[in-house]
C-alpha cells in the first residue's frame, strides 16, 4: 500500500535543480527535470555522498562527493550497467509534491 509523504513544494525545486529533502525517516533526491519531478534515494551507493546535492545536467546528476552519476528518471549509473539506484514513486497536487516511501 503506497505511503504517500509530503516532502517539498514545487517552487522549492526549480526546473534543472536538485534539493534534498526528508520524507518520513528516509532522506530522498528529488530533481526537476524541464518540470517534471523525479526522486531518488539520497545517498549514494559508492560512498554514502549526498545525492539530492549534486549537480543536475539533463536527466544526469553528479554526485558531489567522486563523481559518479545518474538519471535521475530511472536510476541507471551512467558508466555501470548493473548499477541502478532506487526511485520513488512522486505525485504533485497544487504545490505540493509527495514521495512514496512505502518501499
Ligand atoms: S559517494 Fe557518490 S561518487 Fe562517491
Amino acid at each position: 500500500m503506497a505511503n504517500w509523504v509530503r516532502v517539498a513544494s514545487v517552487q522549492d525545486v526549480g526546473i534543472g535543480t536538485a534539493r534534498e529533502a526528508i520524507a518520513g525517516e528516509r532522506i530522498v533526491a528529488l530533481y526537476n527535470v524541464e518540470g517534471q519531478i523525479h526522486a531518488m534515494e539520497a545517498l549514494c551507493p559508492h560512498q554514502g555522498g549526498p545525492l539530492g546535492q549534486g549537480k543536475l545536467n539533463g536527466r544526469v546528476v553528479t554526485c558531489p562527493w567522486h563523481g559518479w552519476q545518474f538519471d535521475v528518471t530511472t536510476g541507471q549509473h551512467q558508466a555501470n550497467p548493473r548499477l541502478r539506484q532506487p526511485c520513488l514513486p512522486v505525485k504533485v497536487e497544487g504545490d505540493d509534491i509527495f514521495v512514496d516511501v512505502s518501499e
